[in-house]
């Protein structure tokens, strides 16, 4: 399914991307930006990021490393 008709991304590239992000980086914090880099393209209109932003949010790789999670918590400051 293409997701960006600016830049004809897909679903699957946008997977794809993800995926070798997480494999390169277990650290990295995957963005919409980085995603468009990845793919050697950049955003035009911006009207796919609902689509777009939904189809990171399906990928099991995109979640925050737990290292960089909680980092406003006042628990976390105390420790
Ligand atoms: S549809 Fe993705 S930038 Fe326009």
């Amino acid at each position: 399914m293409i997701v960006c008709h600016c830049q004809n991304i897909s679903d699957r590239d946008i997977h794809a991307a993800i995926d070798w992000m997480r494999a390169s980086d277990p650290a990295t914090i995957i963005t919409p930006g980085k995603i468009y880099h990845a793919l050697g393209k950049s955003a035009d209109c911006g009207g796919c990021m609902p689509v777009f932003l939904s189809t990171m949010r399906s990928n099991g790789n995109l979640e925050i490393p737990a290292t960089l999670r909680d980092l406003r918590s006042p628990a976390r400051k105390e420790a």
